[in-house]
């Protein structure tokens, strides 16, 4: 059932969109980036997926010959792409089967096997048998966490598919603390972004410690134009407590 969030709050569990819900927002979500699969591929995106890379790489010790990553919310895998030359696995994870679809095939085109690296298509909840039991060394989400309604929930979600000792990073944008009331992101795109005025630590940590993760580390990372706007990004980690 859906749940009607009001406004986005500390705990990050509340959408800024009046009436719409987590379920809604989902739907949104899969419909816009069905629609957008095709044209995702712009120098803008790379350059950005680089970006999220790279900040990534400098904050977890990638091991090509072990490292079992998912990449949630991975769109076509432009972020995945980056990631995929330091791993043993990449799971890309999406709501979007345009998205997947487009994820696939470009894997397939580089000759990657499907267990170096794929997508498939979830709403994840965090159950047994879930991605066929699999765990993860490391999971990364790219500059989607703004569109989620239930950011708490989508973490412990996350947290669930992490081996013990396992790190979960975010890429994101920083509520800027000079906006004042003015969202980040344009009023067109609030069907599909809850968060239009970005993520505050707080929020991001309260999620992160609600979904037993430790070590909270939280960092402004290069900024970038996004949407016509100047952003700053952050990375968050945490880490799964070892057994
Ligand atoms: C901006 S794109 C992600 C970009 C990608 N991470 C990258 O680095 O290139 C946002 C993605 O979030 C996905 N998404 C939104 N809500 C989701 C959910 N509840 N579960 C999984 N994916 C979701 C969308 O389908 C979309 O592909």
């Amino acid at each position: 059932m859906a749940e009607h969030p009001t406004h986005s709050d500390h705990a990050g569990h509340a959408s800024a969109v009046p009436g719409a819900g987590v379920d809604e927002i989902a739907e949104a979500n899969k419909a816009h980036f069905d629609a957008t699969a095709k044209s995702e591929i712009s120098p803008k995106w790379i350059e950005m997926a680089q970006r999220c890379g790279a900040a990534i790489r400098a904050n977890y010790a990638f091991d090509e010959d072990t490292t079992v990553l998912m990449d949630f919310a991975c769109n076509i895998g432009l972020t995945s792409r980056e990631l995929a030359p330091y791993t043993k696995t990449v799971v890309g994870v999406d709501i979007s089967q345009g998205a997947v679809d487009a994820f696939n095939e470009a894997a397939e085109n580089q000759g990657l096997a499907p267990d170096e690296m794929r997508a498939v298509c979830a709403e994840l909840k965090g159950a047994d048998g879930e991605l066929d039991g699999l765990k993860f060394d490391v999971i990364t989400c790219a500059l989607s966490y703004h569109h989620f309604a239930d950011i708490a929930g989508i973490t412990r979600t996350l947290a669930f598919f992490l081996k013990p000792g396992g790190a979960l990073l975010v890429v994101d944008i920083v509520k800027p603390a000079s906006h004042g009331d003015a969202p980040l992101f344009d009023e067109k795109y609030s069907h599909v972004v809850p968060h239009t005025h970005g993520m505050t630590k707080d929020g991001v940590q309260a999620a992160f410690e609600g979904a037993g993760l430790n070590e909270f580390a939280f960092k402004p990372i290069t900024p970038i134009s996004m949407h016509g706007m100047d952003a700053v990004m952050f990375i968050a980690k945490g880490v799964k407590p070892s057994a």
